[in-house]
């Protein structure tokens, strides 16, 4: 019998709860939508079908392993149906969603298809997509055409309340029936993350797979009792996905224990999902080291092997700390993708676990996750002290203004008073006795100030800093000025008031396998202005990028003792290209900075702007 009628188990759909949903799938690359819509008509399905239920909203993922075993594959096309069973005429509301493209039929008809562009919300449920479909009384037969994304496949389908009344942003939507439908578990899709530490304070930001209430308990190690230190906001315990946990108070350079703990409002419980340790930064008298990188705009394995070889470089594991000076990627359509598992997450799977600091760069105001930046850190601009050396961390926003013209991207842009806040934030900061006291004081912006590389980026620059920290005499004198942005490297020493800056671009022959070596000529480092020469005080060093004059990526090593600040930019090897040259391995530049006197340059492969 080439067709095999399948019963559905006969199942309660009365009530408002999830139910669970037996479906028959089969999975074969010859399938077709109008195959799946005949089965919507009468539940007939293709023999060798295999028995597979969903279990309320969630998402069935079939993943390739699992999938070859069960059905013989999932690289392929595939058809699942289920029948649904009404005591009469009615009106239900269906949510569905799907690894990666679906079309649904319910009794012949098209409901919905997440096709040409497939499924975009993340992670796949059944809440992605939401209608109101007319059901008859008896048997209904709904029937989904699935096509696989690039890992596997798989879907999710249910019934739902009707929300009609409930607010009617689709956002708003999800999240109010994610809360009547609690997770058996509230799994972390993005581990914990330490984004700040400070001498008495520490951050964290972690991610759950659906809404749920969390936080981190603490304790200092080797004591019993915790404190849980909750994800809330105005004395109400936040039910998100998204997770920030700020604990104040802390004892500097002092372990403590930590677990990710999550409430289940159903068992009144708190479970943890993960533990680790973390350490509060000395108050003062010692020395600082750390790496920064910036501008991974580049492949998401390249990113990975950077953060891999930077921990085995010049002693990259001893690090206190790093940073990413911004430019992540280059748009963020999928915020956690970009930032956790293509870059954190490869600090904690290297055993490094210390704290992973972050700039905002121009590029993290673009794509559709772009405002995820806000939720998973908070500000843009903080500061914080480790031992002597105070590190001052600037918001340099857009490199353009906003173009009033239709579907321009700065069009999301409202910076001008997040600037002015800045600013009322440094005047509060200068004050401080931990930034009066600090022997160094490093400032991070993504942009540069320089007024002859972007005239937006240094206009809003200096009117957020310059009254603190520019000119001849500044108010609050500070020893170093680290940007990125221009993939290109520079130096300037203020007391030579000379710029050095890379006559060189590193490139990786295929066809040969060697790295060849072209001069490059960049125009903007001619251009160094007066008005820069008596704004800058302080050495200014920008960190290399891809393309452009100088190496695909490069890092940074800042160490700073009480007599100086030593600074290493290195380049980092990377899949793609392999710095086998000598020259290339060295450092491009190693400088020793001491406030008021020129740069010690101890080695370098720049050369000196005429
Ligand atoms: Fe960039
Ligand atoms: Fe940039």
């Amino acid at each position: 019998m080439k067709k095999l009628l399948i019963l559905i188990a006969g199942m309660l759909f009365a009530a408002l709860n999830a139910a669970n949903i037996n479906w028959l799938v089969k999975v074969d690359n010859t399938s077709t939508a109008k195959d799946a819509q005949k089965a919507s008509v009468d539940g007939v399905m293709p023999e060798g079908s295999k028995k597979v239920t969903t279990k309320g909203s969630a998402y069935l993922a079939i993943h390739r392993m699992a999938g070859r075993l069960y059905f013989g594959g999932t690289k392929f096309r595939g058809i699942a149906c289920a029948k649904l069973v009404f005591d009469e005429d009615c009106t239900r509301m269906i949510g569905f969603g799907a690894s990666r493209y679906c079309t649904l039929f319910i009794n012949g008809e098209k409901i919905a298809t997440t096709e040409p562009g497939g499924n975009f919300y993340s992670p796949v449920h059944a809440t992605n997509y939401i209608k109101n479909v007319k059901f008859k009384k008896g048997d209904n037969f709904v029937a989904m055409f699935l096509r696989p994304g690039a890992v596997g496949w798989g879907f999710a389908f249910d019934l739902l309340p009707d929300f009609s009344a409930l607010p009617a942003t689709k956002r708003e939507r999800d999240r109010l029936i994610e809360q009547l439908f609690p997770p058996e578990k509230a799994g972390l899709v993005a581990r914990e993350c330490l984004y700040y530490a400070s001498e008495n304070s520490v951050k964290f930001n972690f991610e759950t797979g659906l809404p749920t209430m969390a936080g981190i308990r603490y304790k200092k190690a080797g004591e019993k009792k915790g404190v849980i230190v909750w994800d809330s906001q105005d004395a109400l315990r936040n039910i998100e996905t998204i997770h920030r946990v700020e604990i104040n108070g802390l004892l500097p350079a002092t372990t403590y224990d930590y677990e990710v703990v999550v409430l289940d409002p159903r068992t009144a419980k708190i479970n943890a999902l993960s533990k680790g340790s973390f350490t509060t930064f000395p108050a003062k008298g010692a020395n600082t080291k750390f790496m920064l990188i910036s501008d991974t705009q580049c492949d998401s394995i390249i990113r990975q092997t950077m953060v891999k070889k930077m921990l085995d470089m010049y002693g990259g594991r001893d690090m206190d700390f790093f940073f990413s000076l911004g430019d992540m990627s280059e748009s963020f359509l999928d915020f956690r993708r970009e930032y956790f598992v293509n870059f954190y997450d490869e600090f904690a799977k290297n055993k490094y676990f210390k704290p992973v600091f972050f700039v905002r760069g121009n590029h993290e105001f673009r794509g559709l996750e772009a405002r995820k930046y806000n939720r998973y850190f908070g500000k843009s601009y903080y500061a914080f002290r480790h031992g002597d050396t105070m590190i001052i961390v600037l918001e340099s926003g857009e490199d353009k203004r906003t173009f009033y013209t239709p579907g321009h991207y700065t069009l999301n842009i409202d910076a001008d008073y997040y600037f002015a806040e800045q600013r009322e934030w440094l005047r509060k900061l200068i004050e401080t006795p931990e930034f009066k006291t600090a022997k160094h004081r490093i400032v991070f912006s993504h942009g540069t100030p320089f007024s002859s590389l972007n005239g937006y980026f240094s206009k809003n620059i200096e009117k957020m800093a310059g009254e603190f920290f520019y000119g001849k005499n500044p108010k609050c004198p500070i020893d170093l000025w680290v940007s990125a942005h221009t993939h290109a490297p520079y130096l300037y020493d203020p007391v030579t008031a000379k710029f050095h800056w890379a006559d060189y671009a590193l490139s990786y022959n295929k066809a040969s396998g060697k790295i060849e070596r072209k001069n490059y000529e960049r125009k903007q480092a001619f251009e160094f202005k007066d008005q820069d020469k008596n704004n800058f005080n302080f050495p200014i060093i920008v960190n290399d990028g891809p393309g452009g004059a100088g190496v695909h990526l490069s890092a940074m090593l800042i160490e700073t003792t009480p007599a100086n600040i030593r600074v290493k930019m290195f380049p980092v090897s990377e899949t793609y290209y392999t710095y086998s040259d000598k020259e290339v391995k060295a450092p491009m530049l190693d400088v020793v900075l001491e406030r008021g006197k020129a740069v010690k340059i101890n080695s370098t492969t720049f050369v000196e702007a005429k």
